[in-house]
């Protein structure tokens, strides 16, 4: 990594007058010329900038029926939804820029668009009707406020470690925003006057998703004190309704968001064949389970955006560790590797999907019998996704294999039937999975997380749902309530589900998952 500012030995910085303060040290190090020949020269004699050919995005189409669905919800009031900023990972370097899921959402921005962009929905007075001139008759009009690209003659653009074009890379003009977006974009710099016009107690209602920005809070804070309106909880409309309706709006994907996520699932399961490649490595490397995550994550960004979430490269008795994402273990021969991994596309997107693999090819006759139960486990559940299906009935479905299995097995405490834990009084099963089997999947691994339970887990399925199904069994090392012949082992099946018009759709069937096809499968990639 490259010092944050641009060395000239042969100009000395300026000295400064007083020592400073700790606190503005961060760029000690810095040699930075401050000559005037220096800046007429580096800000002088550029080319003009390239045409970048920027093209309107295929998630534009799509977004302004997604926003029409937001302005519905919130009739006058003014709509905040901020990308985020830049997150300092250490002293002064940031991690990847990620803008929040609402925004991608939204605005159809992908990969690493916008840091501090922020999109408002503008009330328009009633009657307007198509003030976007989309086709979308709302009552709101969108501006994108974004940071564009800064002139070769500021300091920005060659000083600004941050957000500098030297530093960083070229940002996209106004210009390049809209055509992309098919949004109004504006400077960023205009962002607190449009926010705070007319808001007032009998004025417009100002409404942003929190969570993404606190800079952009801290300002809506500002405007509502100075316009005399503070937000209480018993509003009509208050923030956390609008962080509950954005999330929401993504409990059925559009034609876009489900093209997406059959690519992230396609990258996956290539991850997922590489991951199978790289076995053999693993086994001789004393941190094996680095090999299988990097062999993952290396494909992630070659093929996507990156990892959707931390990979989960688990080997022997670490797959009963549920987010185990330290996998810094050996990956021995004849124990199982529960990997859980998924690609995020561009667009943002994720797959998430779980294979336990054994790591010789082959399942020993007890791990065939734990994956199997699992396996039949997720095939309840998916016998029962489909629209009208609540969506805590897949859980339920899945269950009561569990709790079946575990009862031949003779693992339930004495006394307790599947039946019994299966009951609200019971639950003993749940100790070997106590996570859920399903989630929302999207823009977020745990998609639609804010929205209101009678809509999740008492929501009724309904077609362009996406979700996981992915039962386990753990039994952990140290367990006295099962035999020794299961300690130490973790097995997790997940796919990725798409309600369809009269059932669901694996989305990644093509990942082999019965036993005997991910042995064929095994070892076809091995050779
Ligand atoms: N990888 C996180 C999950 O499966 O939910
Ligand atoms: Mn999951
Ligand atoms: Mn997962």
């Amino acid at each position: 990594m490259t010092d944050a500012t641009p060395v000239d030995e042969s100009v000395p910085a300026e000295p400064s007058a007083t020592p400073e303060e700790v606190s503005e040290r961060v760029n000690n190090r810095s040699q930075r010329p401050v000559s005037e020949a220096f800046k007429a020269f580096i800000t002088s004699r550029w080319a003009p900038r390239p045409d970048l050919g920027v093209e309107a995005s295929t998630a534009s189409e799509y977004t302004p029926a997604r926003r029409a669905g937001l302005s519905a919800r919130f009739p006058g009031a003014r709509l905040v939804v901020p990308a985020g900023s830049l997150k300092v990972r250490s002293n002064d370097t940031d991690y990847r820029f990620r803008p929040h899921s609402a925004f991608a959402h939204l605005t159809g921005l992908g990969t690493d668009e916008e840091p501090d962009a922020v999109l408002v929905l503008h009330p328009t007075a009633s009657g307007e009707g198509d003030p976007d001139g989309d086709g979308h008759g709302t009552d709101h009009h969108a501006v994108l406020y974004v940071r564009p690209l800064a002139a070769r003659d500021t300091e920005e653009f060659y000083a600004d470690s941050r957000y500098g074009e030297f530093w960083v890379g070229a940002r996209p003009s106004l210009d390049d925003v809209t055509t992309l977006t098919g949004i109004e974009a504006r400077h960023v710099d205009e962002l607190r006057d449009a926010l705070a016009k007319d808001v007032g107690e009998d004025g417009v209602r100002l409404l942003v998703v929190t969570g993404a920005d606190e800079s952009v809070e801290t300002l809506v804070e500002a405007i509502r004190t100075e316009a005399g309106v503070e937000q209480v909880e018993d509003e009509e409309a208050t923030d956390e309704q609008l962080v509950e309706a954005a999330s929401e709006l993504r409990l059925v994907k559009d034609e876009q968001e489900i093209a997406q996520l059959r690519e992230a699932v396609a990258r996956t399961i290539e991850g997922f064949e590489q991951v199978v490649g790289s076995l053999s490595r693993a086994v001789a490397h004393r941190r094996g389970e680095r090999v299988i995550e990097t062999t993952f994550d290396a494909h992630a960004r070659l093929e996507g955006n990156a990892v959707g979430y931390e990979t989960i490269a688990a080997a022997g008795e670490h797959a009963t560790t549920l987010h185990w994402t330290t996998n810094d273990g050996v990956v021995r021969h004849g124990e199982m590797v529960l990997v859980d991994a998924g690609v995020e596309v561009d667009s943002l997107y994720t797959a998430d999907i779980t294979r336990t693999l054994p790591v010789d090819g082959e399942f020993t006759e007890v791990q065939r019998r734990v994956y199997t139960a699992v396996l039949d486990a997720a095939d309840a559940a998916f016998a029962v996704a489909r629209p009208g299906t609540k969506f805590r009935d897949i859980h339920a479905a899945a269950m009561e294999v569990i709790a079946a299995r575990l009862e031949e097995w003779g693992l339930l405490p004495d006394g307790v039937t599947a039946e019994v834990s299966l009951s609200a009084e019971g639950q003993q099963h749940r100790r070997w999975m106590v996570h859920g089997t399903s989630h929302h999947l999207g823009l977020d691994v745990h998609d639609c997380a804010q929205a209101r339970r009678e809509l999740y887990l008492d929501g009724v399925l309904e077609p362009g749902m996406v979700f996981t199904i992915e039962p386990g069994l753990y039994f952990k090392a140290d367990d006295l309530a099962v035999p020794e012949e299961y300690r130490g082992m973790g097995v997790r099946i997940e796919d990725d589900v798409l309600v369809t018009a009269d059932g669901n759709e694996n989305l990644s069937a093509a990942l082999p998952r019965r036993p005997e096809d991910i042995e064929a499968w095994m070892a076809r990639l091995r050779g």
